[in-house]
């Protein structure tokens, strides 16, 4: 088997760039180790920057997200009881974000490349990327029970961040650069509209909440929990309970509860492998970098990457020129900083680490405080927010 880009992965960094590639005349073959119901099942965050959607249009990709995304202008922001909105446009000069979830995003590229787009095979497992150095890059993968080989121009490791290509990179030549947290997110998928039509983000002593949403029927809520908790610890009241501890306020708000339908606890990691190209592997998402989800930048990092090498590849099919190629790293690696940056902020912001002082809570909630009070600190946010431009040095 040959291609032109092999493509490891059907996330949403694998998915889009195919469609890209598809888009470009650039022919791919995808694989993807699960199969497509767990694919398209699995949640994650589901806040699109407006850059992402963008994309995400241009592709021809964003039919069913514009019909049934949900356009937010703004998010809460919860503390000491209190209720502090942050109006996206109004501070960004028009921007907003979408609520779509990955899901769907997943579950509306893969629709596309089955039917108009090159190979995308389920249950193939990439084992490894051979000769990643050199001009003839390889995947070695297992595909209904047989070991196969596919040959590429470019291979693209679009495989999260337990996957294999980053291995093909030798440890000599990377650095690698991360923190983990004391703590994770419980999650759940509750059948009941959100008590709130924007996200709220609340800072709370007992640690943090968030009200998000997947629709105007389902909620979507987390709790910071411990490290290490196993989600059936909790039982559904006492979530409901702790939940409307935390986004408790001094007006008439208040939580809506309804049938939890899953519950799932994720740990909390910043992650950043550099370079993200060794000759002509490339990596993409999850595989190269990890951000906590307080502030959902994962998707949208994805997106930023796909583009950039997508961008890359047709100019140098254009041109000749290997120069955007060459720039792949750094380009995205500026963007990844920021993203980096504004999670571990966000993240810091607003949780409680075991063991806080009395000194660090006022901290927090002098910053939640400035935010509140000061149009220049609220704007760095919203900036943030909506996401930083996908333009071709990151700008
Ligand atoms: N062979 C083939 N596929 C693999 C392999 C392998 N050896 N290892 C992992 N995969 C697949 C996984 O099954 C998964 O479908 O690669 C895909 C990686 O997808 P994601 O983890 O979703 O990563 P990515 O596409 O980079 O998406 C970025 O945004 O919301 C965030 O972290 C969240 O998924 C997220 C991300
Ligand atoms: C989500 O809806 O899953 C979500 C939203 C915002 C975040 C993280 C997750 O910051």
């Amino acid at each position: 088997m040959r291609t032109t880009v092999g493509i490891i992965g059907a996330g949403p960094a694998g998915l889009l760039l195919a469609r890209l590639l598809h888009n470009a005349g650039i022919d791919s073959v995808v694989l993807e180790s699960r199969d497509r119901a767990y694919v398209e099942r699995r949640q994650r965050a589901g806040i699109l920057e407006q850059g992402t959607a963008d994309v995400l249009r241009a592709a021809g990709a964003g039919e069913r997200m514009d019909r049934e995304g949900l356009r937010h202008d703004g998010i809460e922001l919860r503390f000491d009881r209190t209720r502090h909105r942050v109006d996206f446009p109004g501070l960004t000069g028009g921007r907003s974000v979408m609520v779509y979830a990955q899901t769907e995003v997943c579950k509306d590229l893969i629709a596309l490349q089955l039917r108009e787009g090159g190979p995308l095979l389920f249950e193939a497992e990439a084992l490894a990327v051979e000769d990643a150095g050199t001009d003839a890059p390889r995947i070695r993968f297992r595909h209904e029970g047989r070991e196969d080989v596919l040959e590429c121009s470019y291979v693209v490791g679009c495989d999260g961040f337990w996957g294999v290509a980053r291995k093909a990179i030798p440890a000599g030549l990377t650095q690698v650069f991360e923190r983990t947290y004391p703590f994770g997110w419980l999650g759940i998928l509750a059948d009941v509209p959100p008590s709130h039509d924007e996200l709220v983000y609340a800072r709370h002593d007992r640690g943090f909440a968030l009200l998000s949403m997947r629709s105007p029927a389902v909620s979507r809520l987390y709790l910071q929990v411990a490290d290490g908790t196993d989600p059936g610890a909790w039982d559904d009241e006492e979530i409901w309970d702790e939940l409307e501890r935390r986004f408790e306020t001094d007006d008439d708000w208040y939580l809506q509860r309804g049938p939890i339908t899953q519950k799932t606890v994720t740990p909390m990691r910043s992650y950043v492998h550099e370079p993200m190209r060794h000759g002509r592997l490339f990596l993409a998402g999850d595989a190269a970098h990890i951000v906590p989800p307080t502030g959902a930048k994962g998707l949208n990092l994805a997106a930023g990457d796909v583009v950039t090498f997508a961008r890359a590849l047709i100019h140098r099919q254009e041109t000749g020129s290997p120069e955007l190629l060459d720039a792949y790293s750094r380009t995205c690696l500026r963007r990844v900083w920021q993203a980096e940056r504004f999670s571990y902020d966000m993240t810091t912001l607003l949780h409680r680490a075991p063991g806080a002082t009395a000194f660090e809570d006022r901290l927090q909630l002098a910053r939640l405080e400035r935010i509140a009070s000061s149009r220049a600190a609220e704007t760095d946010l919203a900036e943030a927010y909506t996401g930083f431009p996908f333009g071709p040095a990151g700008e």
